[in-house]
């Protein structure tokens, strides 16, 4: 219906009852027909009148019992319908509230006419309505004056008064329903959010703690395999089970989002991975100089940038450089020519847009591969 926001009030847009649909916007159409039934109640006092008058005819009557049904109609099924058919439900409703008017040759009961408006008001988009109910109101007036010499000032007041009053009920059930569509919405984001979270978390602990559990195995078996000596082997093999302790409490406070990673314990981690392939390391031994926001998102870096050289790499050694609001993070490994980015990467630079850094990685100057994240930029800030 419009390319603009649904629930942004215009008065070109065909207003938007989708919530309706809903479980919990059900209940707002109910209310609405309900208030407008009511409303629709003074039609029998119409009726009644129409009835008494010498002039009364059933076909006027009639009419007037099709009024009714055709509003009531209309509000329930109109909402939701496609435009074409909401122009259809308002002419209908039209036709059939001026018939005893014309019917009877009466412009007092063109004030019936009211509901019709309202109709239009729910239905249609205001501007058109908004024409519709001053035509009526024109019509009723030049009708009195010209066709009855004088103009019944309380008809056209009743007239304006209660399209206006059944305008602001569905003014208000309009705005409600979008506002508590929008917190809905607002809810399930929260929820995407959350899980995104968990998963870039867990993406994060367990690929490093797998990879770096995978290459002490293999040093392990391979001790075992050359010497068969225990010694060494019992030695690896206990810094795994400790690697696999960690890993196991890390999942648990990822979970329930209690952990805190630091850049000195991913340094630290970095090391053991690193010497456990084989790869020369070549670390800060302090990482006290870091901006303290950006430890712990520097510390992710680290943990999957080392974690990529043993995956990806065939390094020798890897470098890890550090600034007050920068790290970065080079091998001198092959790069294969195109790499995609995966979760690792992809992760990382989401973790560091939230604290509104950037993140570069590919191939370095002095080949292998670079991985460097920035902090804010920062007037004072000296990067490399
Ligand atoms: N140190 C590296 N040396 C060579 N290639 C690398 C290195 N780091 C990353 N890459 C390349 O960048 C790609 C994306 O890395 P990323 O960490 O985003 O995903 P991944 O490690 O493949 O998978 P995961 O989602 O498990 O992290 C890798 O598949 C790899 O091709
Ligand atoms: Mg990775």
């Amino acid at each position: 219906m419009g390319k603009r926001d649904p629930g942004e009030f215009s008065a070109r847009q065909w207003p938007d009852w989708s919530f309706w649909q809903d479980a919990h916007g059900g209940r707002g159409r109910v209310v609405v027909v309900a208030v407008n039934g009511f409303a629709l109640l003074f039609l029998i006092a119409r009726g009644v009148e129409i009835a008494d008058d010498s002039h009364g005819t059933g076909l006027a009557l009639g009419a007037l019992v099709f009024y009714g049904l055709a509003c009531l109609t209309g509000l329930w099924f109109g909402s939701l319908a496609p435009p074409r058919q909401r122009i259809a439900f308002v002419a209908v409703a039209f036709a059939f509230g001026a018939a005893p008017a014309l019917l009877l040759g009466s412009p007092a009961y063109l004030t019936d006419l009211t509901y019709a408006i309202a109709l239009g008001l729910m239905l249609l988009p205001l501007r058109y309505s908004a024409s519709l109910g001053f035509l009526v109101v024109a019509c009723q007036i030049a009708w009195m004056r010209l066709g009855e010499g004088r103009v019944i000032w309380g008809l056209v007041a009743t007239l304006v008064g209660v399209t206006a009053a059944l305008g602001t009920v569905f003014a208000l059930s309009f705005t409600i329903g979008h506002l508590r569509a929008a917190r809905e919405q607002v809810k399930r984001m929260a929820v995407d959010q959350e899980r995104e979270r968990v998963a870039r978390d867990l993406h994060d602990v367990l690929g490093h703690s797998l990879s770096t559990m995978t290459v002490k195995l293999g040093l392990t078996r391979r001790i075992l395999e050359s010497s068969g000596d225990i010694d060494p082997a019992l030695a690896e093999i206990r810094e795994l089970e400790g690697l696999s302790r960690q890993a196991l409490s890390d999942v648990r406070a990822t979970v329930s989002d209690y952990r805190a990673v630091s850049l000195a314990s991913e340094l630290a981690g970095a090391r053991v991975a690193l010497r456990a392939a084989g790869v020369r390391a070549d670390l800060p031994t302090a990482a006290d100089d870091v901006r303290p926001e950006l430890n712990g998102v520097f510390g992710y870096v680290v943990r999957e940038s080392v974690t990529n050289v043993l995956r990806h790499s065939s390094a020798g050694s890897c470098r890890v450089r550090l600034g007050r609001d920068w790290v970065e993070i080079t091998d001198d490994g092959t790069v294969a020519p195109r790499t995609a980015a995966g979760h690792g990467l992809t992760g990382l630079a989401e973790r560091l847009a939230a604290v509104s850094g950037t993140l570069e990685h590919g191939e370095g100057p002095d080949g292998g591969f670079r991985v460097l994240a920035r902090g804010p930029r920062l007037a004072e800030a000296v990067q490399p």
